[in-house]
């Protein structure tokens, strides 16, 4: 006999303040901000339509001090809406980390989220390989625990228009939060595609002539104790070379920031954030196209001048009073593809009634089409497309609360071990430099700026950036004596430069280092072999003990490193036989997902297993912490 559905009993969140309202929290797991955005635009919605229920949007990591307190909090969820980006190798954003660790480990609780209503919403990317694995483990953790899943996990996808994604999966929610929140009433308001709503800082003007120097925001940036994203530390670049021979067509450099007297430790592995700026051809071209003068003074404000909050969804904090130029340079992402809330502000500005509304259509539902070829396909930059529109001039509180999005830190695996180099942070970056279809040269921000900053061993005028670290689980194993096997073709080189420095340390210490094979990969022996001498004197050291390389445009086929480890089956079959780990670094899309399936390959042919115990082999060794992955 079917059990009846159990009718949903809508608890109170948070019974101290009984305003007689049902209450319902919408997390985020966000890290560029695109979730964190999703969560405050379905809270506005919702609270316009539900007027006898409470939202509250909450920062994963806000919600609870403790592992107890989670839990504690989230059974008492009357509704609990989730929204979860994904990152590399299918890790979570660092604010969710604490969250996703806990929630996962918790499996064996049984039914402990007993009927209690939630909604995941995933942001992801489908050209990777855990393509959304955060929001789907989360959304099948929450079911098999007794959840009432209102609607299938949404899987938002940046390949294509997430905005989009959103908004169909919101539409498939109302019904369901209709029946949850209404207890029969219509509903309040009646659904809307997905815009969110043109929101913009106070601006206050000030005299040029009171502007600091460019540098003073930043005098005070060193007396931090932790460094953060939000806290980054100034750091002179000390060192800067080129990787490449002058008869590569590409370019990779190497670069050191100086480190000391800054308090900024890291460790081998880790990431390091790095905040850079445009290029000045880039911010004139905005200046251009805003038609403002560089010299305007101003600053941003979230607040009325009475000290009150702004109305309408929260936005970023406001960076410190700058120069446009400068604020442009910083704080403004001019080159990405612009989204289509950016567009919705260009229309509300643009006074010549064609462009306002060819930008309008291009954010709508019908507009779909034009929007995925002539943006997406053509890879459009927002200038691009101001360019296209040039009647759209929103004034700077718009411009930059709702057009361009804070320029984000862009994070690099460090490629020296504190062991060699305690005051410097090492960074490899290879040169972002492409034709994109619609014809735009397109240079990487980040990776311009390194190729052309100015080393304090050139200049005492030098370049900087503020950085931050960011700690990675991706380490030697703690027993030097474990083989390691390094996979990590171009730049994936990286950390295992690190690593290698730490072994030679180690190695210099008397410490017994135990049996290790790098296998890198470049195209051509006269061009990209990047750090060719150090890899040598690293062999010839002792601290690798051997190291493989693929070329894949010497010879008249292909060679990459996951053929050249099959040559090595045996030998990396005994390695990790001896409790060996395996580290790959490098491309996500390609060459990480090739070489798990050669892995696959190798356990299988090696170990002669079949098919489902070489998985679960490979599962384990995941599981175990001896197979780790740095991709992007
Ligand atoms: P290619 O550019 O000749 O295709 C570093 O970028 C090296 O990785 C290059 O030699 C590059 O070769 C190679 N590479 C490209 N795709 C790869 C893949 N799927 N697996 C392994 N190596 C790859």
């Amino acid at each position: 006999v079917p059990v009846p559905p159990k009718p949903l009993i809508v608890k109170d969140l948070e019974p101290e303040v009984d305003d007689g309202k049902k209450k319902v929290t919408i997390f985020f797991g966000t890290q560029t901000g695109t979730a964190e955005g999703f969560a405050k635009a379905l809270a506005e919605e919702a609270k316009a339509r539900y007027d006898k229920t409470t939202f509250k949007t909450v920062d994963l990591d806000d919600y609870a001090g403790d592992d107890d307190e989670y839990e504690e909090k989230l059974k008492k969820e009357s509704l609990a809406i989730f929204f979860l980006a994904t990152y590399g190798d299918g890790e979570p954003t660092d604010n969710a980390a604490r969250f996703y660790k806990w929630f996962t480990e918790g499996d064996e609780r049984g039914e402990w989220l007993k009927d209690i209503p939630y909604a995941v919403f995933g942001l992801g990317n489908r050209q990777y390989e855990h393509f959304n694995k955060i929001a789907i483990v989360v959304d099948k953790i929450f079911a098999d625990q007794g959840g009432k899943r209102l609607v299938q996990v949404g899987l938002g996808d940046d390949d294509q228009c997430m905005e989009d994604d959103f908004a169909a999966w919101r539409e498939s929610l109302w019904p369901e939060m209709d029946q949850l929140l209404l207890d029969g009433d219509d509903p309040t308001a009646v659904s809307t595609p997905y815009t969110a709503t043109v929101s913009e800082y106070r601006v206050v003007f000030h005299d040029p002539e009171d502007a600091p120097l460019e540098d003073d925001n930043w005098s005070n940036a060193n007396g931090h104790t932790v460094y953060d994203a939000q806290h980054p530390c100034r750091a002179n670049v000390a060192v800067r070379r080129e990787l490449h021979t002058p008869a590569s067509d590409r370019s990779c450099t190497h670069l050191e920031f100086e480190i000391s007297g800054t308090g900024l430790a890291y460790g081998t592995g880790d990431h390091v954030g790095v905040y850079c700026e445009n290029l000045s051809e880039t911010v004139d071209e905005a200046l251009q196209l805003l038609g403002l003068s560089p010299d305007t003074y101003f600053s941003i404000h979230t607040e009325n001048e009475d000290g009150t909050p702004l109305s309408g969804s929260a936005l970023p904090p406001p960076f410190p009073p700058s120069t446009l130029k400068t604020a442009l340079a910083r704080y403004a992402d001019l080159l990405s593809l612009p989204k289509k809330s950016a567009l919705m502000a260009l229309a509300a500005h643009a006074t010549d009634p064609t462009e306002a509304d060819r930008l309008r259509h291009l954010a709508s539902p019908a507009g779909k089409d034009e929007y995925a070829q002539w943006l997406v396909a053509n890879q459009r930059s927002l200038l691009e497309v101001m360019a296209e529109f040039r009647s759209a001039k929103p004034p700077l509180g718009v411009f930059f609360a709702s057009v361009a999005p804070r320029l984000q830190p862009r994070y690099y695996s460090i490629s020296s071990s504190p062991s060699m180099a305690p005051s410097r942070i090492h960074v490899t970056c290879a040169l972002v430099l492409d034709k994109t279809p619609g014809g735009r040269i397109h240079k990487g921000v980040c990776s311009t700026w390194m190729k052309n900053a100015v080393p304090l061993e050139k200049s005492h005028d030098c370049s900087w950036a503020p950085v931050f670290v960011r700690q990675s689980n991706f380490k030697l194993p703690a027993d030097a004596k474990v083989p390691i096997i390094m996979i990590g073709p171009g730049t994936g080189l990286a950390p295992f430069r690190g690593f290698l420095q730490e072994r030679l340390a180690l190695k210099e210490a008397g410490t017994e280092l135990g049996s290790s094979i790098l296998f890198f990969g470049c195209r051509n022996r006269k061009m990209d072999f990047i750090y060719e001498d150090e890899l040598s004197n690293f062999v010839e050291s002792g601290a690798l003990s051997e190291l493989v390389v693929a070329f894949s445009r010497e010879g008249s086929t292909k060679e990459y490193v996951q053929h050249k480890m099959m040559h090595k089956a045996s030998d990396i079959w005994n390695m990790i036989s001896q409790g060996g780990y395996l580290y790959v670094c490098g491309d996500a899309k390609g060459m990480a997902k090739d070489v798990h399936r050669t892995l696959h390959t190798i356990v299988q042919e090696q170990g002669s297993l079949d098919n489902s115990k070489t998985e679960s082999f490979v599962k384990s060794l995941q599981m175990n912490g001896r197979y780790l992955r740095d991709v992007w």
